[in-house]
């Protein structure tokens, strides 16, 4: 796959091709990253990029003609379609569904706006669609392009080790992940719950799905309303409500 990321920081956005999953990914060909910096298309001595919003107020906006510029160069770089993405807090939110539908296309280009954004016609014109990655503000789309190349990375075809398989991630059900523990098993802090330790394969499902139904149901109860639970997780959930009732306020361990 190969993803195409327009910012006024291109050097940001090449350190995620130099770390971790995303890193080897990079390395092992199955990801190409490529940045495409507006202010190489800018004219003038200053190489203007942003100007004052009219209307009046604060801050500044991203031009059309160096953002575009920089779009189209990137668009011709490779003849493989591309969707483009813009990353800004008006977005719709960034879901492991839509990582999973991106990871899927050939190519990708995210757009990263500065400032108070980029100039509305510019987004009209030559974006397919706009993603936020969380209701909060970040002072560029730089980090949240980041979040989306690292969560599609990981979902390319060998980009990770068996140990680390995607299919049992968090949300690839539509529910939080289960605790984990490792050595040692007993420490000043706990003890590691019997059952990862008894060798039973199907209690030890059991119990990882009745924690990750119990967790989601604690935390992100929008995510249960959602989740279709089959009769047997409603069975789970109410065992684990019930081991809540028992010890008190946290069934984590
Ligand atoms: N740019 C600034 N804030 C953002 C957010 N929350 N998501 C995506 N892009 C952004």
């Amino acid at each position: 796959m190969r993803i195409d990321v327009v910012s006024l920081f291109p050097d940001f956005i090449a350190q995620c091709a130099a770390f971790g999953v995303t890193g080897r990914a990079a390395e092992r060909g199955l990801l190409s990253l490529h940045g495409w910096n507006p202010r190489d298309h800018a004219e003038g001595n200053y190489r203007r990029v942003d100007d004052r919003t009219f209307g009046g107020g604060p801050g500044m906006v991203m031009m059309i003609d160096p953002v575009r510029a920089a779009l189209v160069a990137a668009r011709d770089a490779d003849p493989a379609p591309a969707r483009v993405v813009y990353l800004s807090p008006q977005g719709v939110p960034f879901t492991q569904a839509k990582a999973r539908e991106f990871a899927a296309q050939p190519r990708l280009i995210l757009l990263c706006g500065r400032y108070e954004g980029v100039d509305e016609r510019l987004l009209q014109a030559e974006v397919d669609e706009e993603l936020s990655i969380g209701d909060y503000v970040l002072s560029g789309g730089e980090l949240a392009a980041a979040v989306v190349i690292d969560a599609v990375a990981r979902l390319q075809d060998g980009a990770l080790n068996d140990a680390e398989s995607a299919s049992q991630d968090s949300f690839e059900d539509g529910l939080l992940d289960c605790p984990h523990y490792t050595k040692p098993v007993v420490h000043a802090l706990g003890e590691v719950p019997a059952v990862l330790l008894s060798g039973n394969h199907a209690e030890i499902a059991r119990w990882r799905r009745m924690h990750a139904l119990g967790r989601t149901w604690q935390r992100r109860p929008d995510l249960i309303d959602e989740a279709a639970l089959s009769p047997a997780d409603r069975k789970l959930l109410d065992a684990y409500r019930a081991g809540l009732a028992e010890v008190g306020d946290d069934a984590d361990g």
